[in-house]
């Protein structure tokens, strides 16, 4: 979606807090946003978290700075809202990289298993999961599941692969990554590391392995960002997104984060999708009350009881 024609004289941030008041309406937006949406939000939060903030809202409106499967979970959990997102077309390597057809084939070659899906998916991937698990709560989940029965792990071969060294479990993994975190350079990071050799190397599990052997932390947005405000070290190489290093200096004013590096020469440490989302259009979305996420009933409430059981589980 083009950005779209806004009157240079608004004051945007105005104009959203005016709206927000009269259509009753939330903003929820993960780390990954622009900083700008990020003081705006009423909520910022990992996918777990931001889904809680979905399921448990009373507003009549949930405007999702974040990407589609995020909003078409806060629509499956709580869909008697109106749940907007600023840019539709802002998805997700690993959402688009799973389509649902290919999906229901694998699992249906492999009968016995439990699938348990990360929540970057489409509703139709979940709608045909066993369980949904978050970067926060993935250990957990595959630790539910009763030793001996075999387990399918989709979008995310990098989660899977940690998650198989962290619970010992043997996983089928569906062969997808996120753009993003595939991006990183583990020769670039080498290189950083012995420039700052006191900074802590903190890394998201959607990062590959090599990369991920490197860190001294792993985590979701969340734990890197708890981790890098509580622990006593004063700097850290920050191997996801870059936008979480918004909330890091904000809270943790007087330490250092450095953004690691990725191969190319490029800004590929952004999330191109999550940066769909800008200003104007948060501020045209809930002005005109578009573009809005809906689905077909059926799908919705097939794609709720795997959340439903991670939610249980969390
Ligand atoms: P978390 O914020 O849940 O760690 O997810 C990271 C991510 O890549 C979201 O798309
Ligand atoms: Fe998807 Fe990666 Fe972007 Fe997250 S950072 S939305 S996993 S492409």
């Amino acid at each position: 979606m083009e950005q779209p024609h806004v009157d240079p004289r608004l004051d945007l941030e105005v104009e959203i807090a005016r709206l927000k008041r009269e259509r009753n309406a939330v903003i929820l937006a993960h780390y990954y946003q622009e900083s700008d949406i990020q003081e705006l939000a009423d909520f910022l939060g990992d996918s777990l978290q931001l889904a809680q903030a979905a399921r448990d809202t009373t507003a009549d409106v949930i405007v999702f700075c974040g990407v589609h499967f995020m909003a078409e979970t806060a629509k499956i959990l709580n869909p008697t809202r109106t749940v907007l997102l600023p840019d539709l077309d802002a998805g997700c390597s690993l959402a688009s990289g799973c389509p649902g057809d290919r999906f229901r084939a694998w699992r249906a070659r492999h009968p016995d298993a439990v699938a348990i899906s990360y929540i970057n998916c489409s509703a139709e991937v979940k709608a045909a999961s066993d369980i949904i698990c978050t970067s926060s709560n993935a250990v957990k989940i595959v630790r539910s599941v009763p030793e001996g029965t075999p387990i399918l792990f989709a979008p995310d071969r990098n989660l899977g692969r940690y998650l198989i060294e962290q619970t010992g479990r043997d996983m089928i993994l569906w062969p997808g990554g996120c753009i993003v975190h595939e991006t990183f350079s583990a020769r670039k990071l080498a290189g950083l590391r012995a420039e700052h050799p006191t900074a802590k190397v903190i890394a998201h599990p959607e990062c590959e392995p090599h990369v991920l052997a490197m860190a001294d932390f792993i985590g979701s947005t969340t734990r890197l960002l708890e981790y890098a405000v509580n622990s006593e070290h004063q700097s850290f190489i920050v191997v996801t997104e870059s936008g979480i290093l918004t909330q890091m200096q904000k809270q943790a004013p007087h330490k250092t984060f450095i953004p690691a590096p990725p191969e190319a020469a490029c800004a590929c440490n952004e999330c191109p999708f999550m940066r769909l989302n800008t200003l104007e259009k948060l501020y045209v979305c809930l002005r005109d009350m578009t573009p809005e996420l809906d689905m077909p009933v059926a799908l919705r409430e097939a794609a709720r009881k795997p959340i439903d059981r991670m939610l249980a589980l969390s």
